[in-house]
């Protein structure tokens, strides 16, 4: 197999890392920071392919596919680096503060048991045994079974244990990355660190995937940053169990005894600031769920740029550049997208096959939106 060039250290330029070095590549990743610090440090790591508004079934069916995937991904990951990312598939739970919205949760749930997912309605009495901490607003819930949640902080610091494992090169503090070619192909990546020959490159580098220097203009993907301001409030054990679903936000506990709270959901460039505005809201939607969670502290505020498309589908995909593969643009669904994305572009390099047409460059292209 050829030499793979991974621009992104990110989880999903380093899950296609391991997979490809897993199948016996030599492969580098490069990246402006330390592995897995931009996104995939800022998420909540939520595994929800059923609770999440997807864009279409196309995309639908390539979250819930990932999703099988997770606990073999997982395990194999700490198996190879030694680091546990602690995967858990216990549930998710959607909070309704009022007759009609449980109402809609019921609706949901009865189309969820129709497409084979288990789903379970809790009046308020039931939703109060899963989560005591709940506040009175809380009418009722539907238990979403299957889904869940991982920690993706240690996920990146497993999977870059994994890598270099596997025998990949990361290089971090990468300036000027720009990738080499001719008319026909990839000839290799030239950066801070100096010239690489490669046969393959990937470019993973998130909401910065449009701003890759080299690249023939036919084969930039149109990826933007969307902003998500997230919280952490520290929590007794056992505080809260599950992640939960509450209007306004969401609730995801960590074993490590700290709460993420997120997400806004915002157009503001490249600017990752923290704001006032931004933490009130989530604040807000926190503390109308669970008014307890007000004599906790506030431990960290953070912001991150998901990498949004025009249609809210990622690009995983094969390019008119030979040897050049997009696996970008995957939006609110990075670390749930992981290993899906992984077995698509190992394939793909092994291969060189074009990928799932859904997520090309060409759904873009004038010929494929008239037909
Ligand atoms: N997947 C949740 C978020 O992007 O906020």
């Amino acid at each position: 197999m050829a030499d793979v060039a991974i621009a992104g250290g990110g989880i999903i330029g380093l899950s296609i890392a391991f997979e490809l070095a897993s199948r016996g590549a030599s492969v580098r990743v490069y990246d402006s920071a330390e592995p897995a610090r931009a996104a995939s440090w800022a998420a909540a790591g939520m595994l929800a392919p059923l609770t999440e508004r997807l864009a279409d079934d196309a995309m639908q069916a390539l979250c819930e596919a990932s999703l099988r995937r997770y606990p073999a991904f997982a395990s194999a990951i700490a198996n190879a680096g030694g680091v546990d990312p602690y995967l858990s598939l216990d549930g998710i739970l959607h909070t309704a503060y009022d007759d009609a919205s449980l109402e809609r949760l019921a609706a949901r749930g009865a189309a969820l048991e129709a497409a084979g997912h288990r789903a379970t309605l809790l009046e308020r009495a039931e939703t109060l045994l899963a989560e005591p901490a709940l506040g009175k607003h809380v009418r009722g819930a539907l238990l979403v079974e299957g889904e869940g949640q991982i920690d993706n902080r240690r996920l990146g610091r497993a999977l870059a244990a994994a890598c270099r494992a596997r025998g990949v090169r990361i290089h971090t503090g990468i300036e000027h990355l720009r990738i080499e070619c001719d008319a026909r192909r990839v000839l290799g990546v030239r950066s801070s660190a100096g010239y690489d020959p490669a046969g393959a490159i990937v470019n993973a580098a998130g909401a910065w995937a449009a701003q890759l220097e080299g690249v023939p203009q036919n084969c930039v993907p149109t990826v933007r940053p969307v902003k998500g301001q997230m919280l952490a409030i520290e929590i007794p054990k056992g505080f809260m169990r599950h992640t939960i679903w509450v209007p306004g936000g969401y609730l995801v506990p960590r074993r490590d005894g700290r709460l993420l709270v997120g997400a806004t959901v915002e157009e503001a460039g490249y600017d990752a600031r923290v704001t006032s505005g931004g933490i009130a809201s989530l604040l807000r939607a926190a503390l109308d769920a669970a008014p307890a969670l007000s004599a906790f502290s506030v431990s960290e505020t953070w912001a991150g740029l998901r990498p949004g498309t025009p249609d809210e589908r990622p690009y995983v995909c094969a390019t008119p550049l030979h040897g050049y593969y997009l696996a970008a643009g995957h939006y609110r669904n990075g670390i749930l997208l992981a290993p899906e994305t992984a077995t698509l572009v190992a394939g793909m390099v092994e291969g060189a096959a074009a990928g799932p047409p859904s997520f090309t460059l060409e759904r873009f292209s004038t010929k494929a939106r008239s037909a």
